[in-house]
């Protein structure tokens, strides 16, 4: 039986597209997006996955947001929540309902180049190699456990769009990857020790 998953986005979707066209032993049973304009919302329609959006505006405010789209993922019962290119801090709350089994995709070798602009950040550190991380969410941004990492060389002509779209290219390897090998062991425990 496949892992199922669901899969939160808030923007452009391309390591949603990845999922979705890499799914061997598991499932996005949904896809859950803040903001009912996200482009990525449009391949979860092409490959007839449900979408589940809430804005700010119908919710009232963030924290009534937040509430209407992590019970929706939770009456899913999935056994793991993907974050991807979702751009929300997600409240501890949901974090201690999914203990270990809320991953996300960042786009540099973790713990170098938390939060945002990564890749300037890389850039303007004068870096040989940089990339990208799965890893498990906890209540600390960018800080959980590591699963997985891939490389790329940064060439002395990058900019950061160039750079961006290196890295993003093994983003959509390696996020399937991992998601493929978890459910294919059947399982996947984690303890956070930290909290
Ligand atoms: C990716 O680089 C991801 O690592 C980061 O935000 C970007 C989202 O891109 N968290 P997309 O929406 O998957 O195309």
């Amino acid at each position: 039986m496949a892992c199922r998953v669901v899969v939160f986005i808030s923007g452009r979707g391309s390591n949603l597209k990845a999922l979705l066209e890499n799914q061997e032993s598991f499932e996005v049973v949904c896809v859950l997006s803040n903001k009912p304009e996200a482009e990525g919302l449009e391949y979860a329609r092409e490959h007839r996955v449900p979408t589940f959006t809430v804005s700010k505006k119908e919710a009232g405010s963030i924290g009534a947001q937040k509430e209407k789209l992590y019970e929706h993922a939770l009456s899913l019962e999935p056994e793991f929540v993907l974050l991807a290119g979702y751009m929300q801090i997600v409240e501890p709350e949901f974090i201690d309902e999914l203990p270990g089994r809320i991953l996300n995709v960042h786009p540099s070798l973790l713990p170098k180049f938390p939060g945002l602009n990564p890749h300037k950040q890389a850039l303007e550190a004068g870096e040989q190699e940089h990339g990208c991380t799965v890893h498990v969410v906890t209540k600390e941004v960018d800080a959980g456990p590591i699963i997985a990492q891939a490389k790329v060389e940064v060439r002395p002509d990058d900019t950061e769009e160039s750079l961006a779209a290196r890295v993003l290219k093994v983003e959509h390897q390696v996020y399937p990857t991992v998601l493929n090998s978890f459910g294919r062991i059947g399982s996947f425990i984690f303890l956070d020790r930290t909290n």
